[in-house]
């Protein structure tokens, strides 16, 4: 039984499959990429960047031996800078460590700078057929409805069960197209509303489907507190340059450069705010604030106001480590989507 739903997944996969750049590549370096990226967005939007990525980087060695200021460039948009971070030290680690070739085994892939579970299963199927089940967002859905497990997802604990139950299924002759064929039919047949349970090719054998169970399944309760921020970005600007600055470590956005920013508890008004900047530089001169712009990431709410103030060239921002650049040089610095989207506004 559990075999034919295993090879019923298998045939329906190579039927139905989306050509992807990644599914017609062994290399583990290409399928790691693709898989780090794939994280963070959906296939159509996630393509365009595998494609930069892999033209700029051919190879782990050329990712290696990139700076890190181009690797958050390119990776602009995709949100979570932390994964290209790691992603550029895990090529630091293949390159220096292992001569730039990628382990086999799941046990030391995971040992690798941000390849968790999901990553480690993906490349070691994908690229050296070990049948090691990846289970992410699409698996837990098809796995919860097909055989009713209604633990919580959101709860890490769950996480044995579902991994355990999809060890049982994968075949160690096809693992790389079981792996793809869950995923693929969590995508496009098994989805969160309305899914095509009509023509599914595993609705015979699926408990939540003869139940009706499809929209309990998967059983999600996720308890996440949302800190609110606020932030006053002071732009300073002499001689139509800006004065930036690259963030440090301890928060968000690290390695990314923003603008002089003094963070508050509390949302202030106009006057508030031309009364805290003249205290910093009494020779400035506050031209524009603009209104709140909000900024949503998993677990912070951001608000964000830009005020624009020029200064003297005599006139001092000693104690802060900020530097002037030129608009041409500030396209070119990796910046917040929520900076990005300040200067867009500025320069149209
Ligand atoms: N999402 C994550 N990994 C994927 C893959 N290998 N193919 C298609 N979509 C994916």
């Amino acid at each position: 039984m559990q075999e034919s739903l295993s090879s019923l997944l298998i045939s329906w996969y190579q039927k139905h499959l989306r050509k992807l750049p990644w599914r017609e590549t062994r290399d583990p370096y290409k399928i790691w990429l693709s898989e780090i990226i794939l994280q963070q967005t959906r296939v159509a939007q996630g393509l365009p960047y595998y494609e930069k990525f892999v033209e700029k980087y051919p190879t782990v060695f050329d990712l290696a031996k990139a700076p890190q200021d181009q690797v958050l460039r390119l990776w602009q948009g995709l949100g979570y800078y932390s994964r290209a971070r790691n992603l550029h030290i895990c090529a630091q680690e293949v390159a220096e460590n292992h001569n730039g070739i990628f382990p086999q085994e799941y046990s030391d892939l995971l040992k690798l700078k941000g390849i968790g579970k999901y990553t480690a299963a993906a490349i070691a199927s994908f690229a050296f057929k070990k049948p090691v089940p990846v289970v992410d967002g699409n698996v837990f859905r098809v796995l919860a409805r097909l055989f009713n497990i209604d633990l919580n997802i959101a709860d890490t604990k769950s996480f044995k069960t579902f991994f355990e139950t999809a060890e049982t299924l994968i075949p160690h002759n096809n693992p790389d197209l079981f792996n793809q064929g869950m995923m693929e039919l969590g995508a496009t047949i098994c989805t969160p509303s309305n899914p095509a349970c009509l023509i599914c090719p595993l609705a015979t054998g699926c408990i939540a489907r003869e139940r009706g169970l499809q929209k309990q399944l998967p059983v999600k309760e996720k308890k996440i507190k949302i800190t609110r921020r606020f932030f006053y970005y002071l732009v300073w600007e002499q001689n139509n340059q800006l004065a930036m600055k690259k963030r440090g470590p301890k928060d968000i956005w690290q390695g990314l450069f923003d603008f002089d920013l003094i963070e508050k508890q509390e949302p202030l008004n106009e006057e508030e705010i031309t009364e805290f900047v003249k205290e910093i530089n009494p020779l400035s001169k506050v031209v524009n604030i603009s209104p709140p712009i909000q900024h949503v990431l998993t677990h912070q709410r951001i608000e964000a106001r830009f005020v624009e103030i020029y200064i003297d060239k005599s006139s001092d921002l000693s104690g802060k480590t900020l530097n002037f650049y030129d608009f041409s040089e500030i396209e070119e610095l990796p910046k917040p989507i929520l900076v990005n989207k300040y200067l867009k506004g500025r320069i149209n």
